[in-house]
C-alpha cells in the first residue's frame, strides 16, 4: 500500500540523510566542489551531533504530528488603523518528543503568527523586542516607505518597541516577515524570526476558492534545520556552510517536524513559503499527482498554471490548489537534484543548487467523506504588465562568489553584487520615483541565487532570452538566478521616494546576504 511504502521509502530516506561522522548529508557533487575549491582543506564540517536515534527515529518514520497552523492576526481596529502587536521573544520548542530546544518567535516560541491584511487598510504594528539583543523585522515583498521597512536601517534595540505605519497596496497574495538584522540575518531567521502575511483584496475575495484558514487554505512554511543530539539547533555554519548556504537536514513544514494533515474538502489550498536560510525546493507529491499554481510571490496568476512540479528558492512563494480525491493519503516532497525552474539551469547548478536533498515535508490525509468544494476557476486575477517601451533605464546586477585562499583568509568577500559586498553606508543605486526600470540578472558564480528586491513586486521579461514558464508569469519579489542566467525582471518604482533611508536588494540564501550579496538602492 502506498502508505506502507511512503512510510518505509522515508525512513530509508532519514537514515540516508544521518550524518555519518564528521560529514553532513551533501551529495558527492557539492563535496567535489568544495575540494575543488581552495575550500576543499577544510570541507569538513560543523560540530555537528546526531540526535538519539530513538527520538529521531520516532519523529522521522511517519507522518505522526499534526500540522501546527500558527494562529491567525487580524489586528484591532483603532481610529482609522488596523493595529498589530507583535513580541519578538526567545522561547523553548518541543521539536523531538522530550528534548528541548531553545528557539525564537514573534508571539509564539518558533515562528510567529500569520499576519491577515486588507488591501487598502492602514496597518501599524508595534513591534517590541525582547530577545535580548538588537533586531528588526522586515515585510518581505510589501510596497511600503523605505523608513517602515524593516531592513537593515529600522534596527530595534532589545527591550525597545518599533512602530511602523503604511498603506497596504497589495494585490492578494501570500507574503511574509523576518528579522532583517544586518550580519545576523541568517541566525536570526534559523532560530525562528519568521511568519507570514496574507493579504486579501476585492478581486480574489469574488473568486471561489478555498479561504477558510488552516482547514482548506492552509499556510505551508517550509525549513530544514540541524540539530544536536541535545535538541539544540545552533546556529554554528562552516566556512563551506557560508559559501554554500546552510542546509540542513531535518524538514519542517511551520515548525513541526513529520507532520500531517487532514483535508477536509476535495480541493485544498497551500500557500506554500520556502523560509529555508539556503535550500531550494524541488516540489511535488510523491504519487505524481497534479496540481493548480494559482500564485505567484505577490498575486495570483492570471490563470490556473497545471502542473506536477515547482522549484521553489529561499524566500520565494507560491499558492496551489490541490484537488485530494482518490483515497490514498499523499506527501509533499522536495525531489533531489531540482531541475531549475528556467530553461538556462547550467550543469553545476543542476548538480549543486540547495535542492539536493529529498525531504518528505507533509503528509496530506483525505477524509472519509470530503466536502465538495470550488471548483477551481477558470481566470483569476488581472495584472496590469509593464511594457518594456516604458522602462527608461536599464540596470545589471550581476550575482559573484570568489573562492580560493584570499576568501578563506578573510582577506577578500566571498559574496558580492557588481564586485561590491554590501555596506551600510554605500548607496548602490539611485532610482527616481515613478520610473520604470529593467533590471538584468547575472550570475558568474558555480551556483544558483534567489535574488530579491525590496519595495516592488516585478515582473519578469525573459529568462535567457525566453519568456518565463507560466508558473514565473506573475507578480514576483524573488527569481532564481541559475549559473549563466540572464534574466531580465521589469519593474515600477512609485510612491514613496526617499533619498535618506534605502531599500535593499540581495541574494536570499541568509548566509549570501549575510556575507555580502546584498546592495542598497534609493528612490528619490
Ligand atoms: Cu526576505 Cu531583504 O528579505
Ligand atoms: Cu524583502
Ligand atoms: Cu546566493
Amino acid at each position: 500500500m502506498l502508505c506502507r511504502e511512503t512510510q518505509i521509502a522515508q525512513q530509508d530516506n532519514i537514515m540516508k540523510n544521518l550524518p555519518t561522522g564528521n560529514q553532513i548529508a551533501h551529495t558527492t557533487t557539492r563535496r567535489t566542489f568544495l575540494k575543488n575549491s581552495a575550500a576543499g582543506g577544510i570541507a569538513a564540517v560543523s560540530g555537528l551531533l546526531l540526535p538519539s536515534l530513538s527520538s529521531f527515529a520516532q519523529s522521522a518514520n511517519a507522518h505522526i504530528n499534526p500540522l501546527k497552523i500558527p494562529p491567525v492576526d487580524e489586528g484591532r481596529r483603532v481610529g482609522n488603523k488596523t493595529v498589530y502587536d507583535l513580541n519578538i521573544q526567545n522561547g523553548v520548542t518541543e521539536f523531538f518528543k522530550g528534548l528541548k530546544t531553545p528557539t525564537r518567535g514573534i508571539n509564539g516560541t518558533y515562528l510567529g503568527t500569520t499576519m491577515r491584511m486588507r488591501n487598502g487598510e492602514n496597518v501599524q504594528i508595534n513591534v517590541k523586542n525582547t530577545i535580548g539583543e538588537t533586531t528588526t523585522l522586515h515585510w518581505h515583498g510589501l510596497h511600503l516607505p523605505a523608513s517602515q521597512d524593516g531592513g537593515p536601517h529600522q534596527p530595534i534595540d532589545n527591550g525597545a518597541t518599533w512602530s511602523p505605519s503604511f498603506e497596504v497596496k497589495q494585490k492578494a497574495a501570500t507574503f511574509w516577515y523576518h528579522s532583517h538584522q544586518f550580519h545576523k540575518t541568517s541566525e536570526h531567521v534559523w532560530q525562528g524570526l519568521a511568519g507570514m502575511i496574507i493579504v486579501d483584496d476585492e478581486e480574489s475575495g469574488a473568486l471561489d476558492l478555498p479561504r477558510e484558514y488552516g482547514v482548506d487554505d492552509i499556510p505551508v512554511v517550509l525549513q530544514d534545520r540541524r540539530f544536536n543530539r541535545d535538541g539544540r539547533m545552533d546556529y554554528s555554519p562552516s566556512r563551506p556552510d557560508i559559501m554554500m548556504g546552510l542546509v540542513g537536514n531535518v524538514p519542517m513544514v511551520n515548525g513541526t517536524l513529520s507532520p500531517f494533515v487532514e483535508a477536509k474538502s476535495k480541493i485544498i489550498r497551500l500557500r506554500i513559503l520556502n523560509g529555508s536560510n539556503a535550500s531550494t525546493y524541488n516540489l511535488g507529491f510523491n504519487d505524481g499527482r497534479s496540481f493548480a499554481q494559482i500564485g505567484t510571490d505577490g498575486g495570483l496568476l492570471e490563470a490556473p498554471y497545471n502542473t506536477n512540479n515547482i522549484t521553489l528558492s529561499p524566500g520565494e512563494r507560491a499558492e496551489i490548489l490541490v484537488d485530494v480525491s482518490g483515497g490514498n493519503n499523499f506527501i509533499l516532497q522536495s525531489r533531489a537534484a531540482a531541475s531549475s525552474g528556467g530553461m538556462g539551469m547550467g550543469m553545476m547548478g543542476g548538480m549543486m543548487g540547495g535542492g539536493s536533498q529529498s525531504f518528505n515535508f507533509l503528509e496530506i490525509r483525505p477524509s472519509q467523506s470530503l466536502k465538495n468544494s470550488a471548483i477551481i476557476p477558470a481566470k483569476l486575477a488581472k495584472i496590469d504588465w509593464l511594457n518594456q517601451a516604458d522602462a527608461v533605464k536599464t540596470r545589471p546586477f550581476v550575482l559573484e562568489m570568489a573562492m580560493g585562499p584570499m576568501v578563506m583568509l578573510g582577506l577578500t568577500n566571498s559574496h558580492t553584487i557588481n564586485g561590491s559586498a554590501m555596506k551600510m553606508n554605500r548607496i548602490d543605486e539611485t532610482v527616481k520615483m515613478g520610473d520604470t526600470e529593467i533590471w538584468e540578472l547575472g550570475n558568474t558564480s558555480p551556483i544558483p541565487h534567489p535574488f530579491h528586491v525590496h519595495d516592488v513586486q516585478f515582473q519578469i521579461l525573459t529568462r535567457n532570452g525566453s519568456r518565463p514558464h507560466p508558473g514565473e508569469r506573475g507578480l514576483k519579489d524573488t527569481v532564481l538566478i541559475n549559473p549563466g542566467d540572464r534574466v531580465r525582471v521589469i519593474a515600477k518604482f512609485q510612491d514613496y521616494a526617499d533619498p535618506d533611508t534605502p531599500y535593499m536588494y540581495h541574494c536570499h540564501i541568509l548566509e549570501h546576504e549575510d556575507a555580502g550579496m546584498m546592495g542598497q538602492f534609493v528612490v528619490v
